[in-house]
Parts: structure tokens; C-alpha cells; sequence
């Protein structure tokens, strides 16, 4: 398991540990889309990390709308609807992997990467594990 950056921690541990392993299976999906260009292998070697990413993300969203759901959290509905916004782009990259529509595809992960690391973890998620920490959670329930 990769360890999380400093800056993305937000102080429970197992959400900690979802973190470094999403954001490692980002870095994988975008090393492997970065060659998706080259051959039918490379568009093939694309998809199957972008599988992983999409399973992955709905699995850790679930997780974590429980967790907040079950602490009550406040701005439940808007994260949830931030989730739903990142799993619909995905969906997007997706179809557009399949069709083969790669000419922005690179400029669409950059926009992603951006988008989730930058905004929702730092913003979306660090705001909640504000409220958590206010509440002393420590771990998922
Ligand atoms: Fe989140
Ligand atoms: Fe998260």
C-alpha cells in the first residue's frame, strides 16, 4: 500500500489508506493512457487500468457517503452530488476509450487529475474530516 501524501491526510486511517491507493491507481491509469495511442495493446492496457480506477472510485465513494452518512454530516447531499459529478467524467473518459475518440483524452485526464485531487480532496474531503476530527471519529464504523 503507498502512503499518502502529508497534505491529503485527513486523519482517519483506513480513509487514509483509500486515498494513497486511488490516487496510485490514477497514476496507473495515466501512465498506461499515456500510451494508448501507440497500439491496440496500449488502448487495451487503458481500459483494463480505467476499469480498475471506476471500480475502485465507486467502491471508496461508497465508503465514505456511509461513514458520513452515519455521522450525520451535514453537507452529505453535496458531496454526494461531487462524487456523482467525478464517477459521470469517468464514465465519459470511458466511452470515449472504447470509441477511440483519444485526440483529448490526455487533456481530459490532466483536467481530472486536477478536478479531484486539488478540489475534492483538498476541498470536498478535507471539509468533512474537519467535522470528524470536531467530533472525534477515528475510524470507520
Ligand atoms: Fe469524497
Ligand atoms: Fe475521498
Amino acid at each position: 500500500m503507498a502512503d499518502l501524501d502529508r497534505r491529503f491526510s485527513i486523519g482517519i486511517p483506513e480513509i487514509d489508506a483509500q486515498h494513497a491507493h486511488w490516487i496510485a491507481i490514477i497514476e496507473r491509469f495515466r501512465r498506461a493512457a499515456a500510451g494508448h495511442q501507440l497500439d491496440p495493446q496500449g488502448i487495451e492496457a487503458a481500459i483494463t487500468a480505467l476499469n480498475e480506477l471506476v471500480a475502485y472510485t465507486h467502491q471508496h465513494f461508497a465508503c465514505e457517503e456511509k461513514l458520513l452518512q452515519a455521522h450525520a454530516y451535514p453537507r452529505l447531499a453535496e458531496h454526494c452530488r461531487a462524487h456523482r459529478e467525478i464517477e459521470q467524467q469517468l464514465d465519459s473518459m470511458r466511452s470515449d476509450l472504447l470509441n477511440q475518440r483519444t485526440r483529448r483524452l490526455s487533456l481530459k485526464l490532466n483536467l481530472f487529475a486536477t478536478i479531484w485531487l486539488f478540489e475534492h480532496l483538498l476541498g470536498a474531503d478535507a471539509d468533512y474530516a474537519d467535522f470528524l476530527r470536531a467530533k472525534g471519529v477515528v475510524a470507520v464504523a
